[in-house]
């Protein structure tokens, strides 16, 4: 199970995180503009990463991993590499370098280094996703998406071309989840957990 989750997370080459949503800031991969297999070499190049917080004090702290060249990773990513133990702010305050690897880094060892692998179970997990989805699966209501909502991430060279620049790509790859979309695979992941463990 553990394996899928870890092919599923490899998503987060595309797309960003931003302050005034989560309160994370930036991108896992700078100007990505395709599905690859990048957020596994970047993460499994342990050196690179220290942990700095984005945020505020207590509750409004925001670790994130920075490498001090625009990529970033969270705690949840870096789980599947390291067997990091993040404090209730979420700071881990070994080095990386220190903490022993995490029960999947083997697998992202093996996604940093054979992209074709990824793409097959990354595509074998997503679909299982999409094909599972429940009809009764609970949705933020419009109206809650619509407060929650702010402008999605500018497509790579401007954004203007291919009519809609990337953002309703219709199922392509490449296309980026919303919002709705998000929810639903973070519930379908909570049930994957939940009856496969
Ligand atoms: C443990 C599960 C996951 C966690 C903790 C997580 C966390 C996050 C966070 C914090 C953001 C940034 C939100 C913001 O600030 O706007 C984000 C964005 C994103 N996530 Fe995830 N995620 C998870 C699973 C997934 C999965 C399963 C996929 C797809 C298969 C995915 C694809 C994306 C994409 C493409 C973005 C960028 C959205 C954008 O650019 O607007 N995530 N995720």
């Amino acid at each position: 199970m553990m394996r899928r989750c870890v092919a599923l997370l490899g998503a987060h080459t595309l797309g960003r995180t931003r302050p005034e949503a989560s309160g994370y800031r930036g991108p896992w991969v700078p100007g990505q503009d395709h599905l690859d297999n990048r957020y596994f070499v970047d993460m499994a190049e342990i050196a690179r990463w220290n942990q700095i917080n984005v945020g505020g004090q207590g509750d409004d702290a925001r670790w994130q991993y920075d490498d001090g060249r625009g990529h970033m990773m969270l705690n949840s990513d870096m789980c599947f590499a390291k067997d990091i133990q993040p404090d209730e702010e979420g700071r881990v305050t070994q080095s990386l370098n220190n903490i022993g690897d995490s029960s999947t880094a083997s697998r992202v060892v093996l996604y940093a280094s054979n992209n074709n692998q990824w793409l097959t179970d990354f595509g074998a997990v997503f679909t299982k996703m999409i094909d599972n989805v429940d009809d009764d699966l609970e949705l933020p209501s419009a109206d809650s998406v619509e407060e929650i909502t702010v402008a999605p991430t500018q497509a790579p060279g401007g954004g203007g071309g291919g009519g809609d620049g990337g953002r309703n790509g219709g199922g392509r790859v490449g296309r980026r989840p919303g919002r709705r979309e998000m929810a639903e695979v973070l519930h379908l992941m909570a049930e994957l957990l939940d009856t496969e463990k």
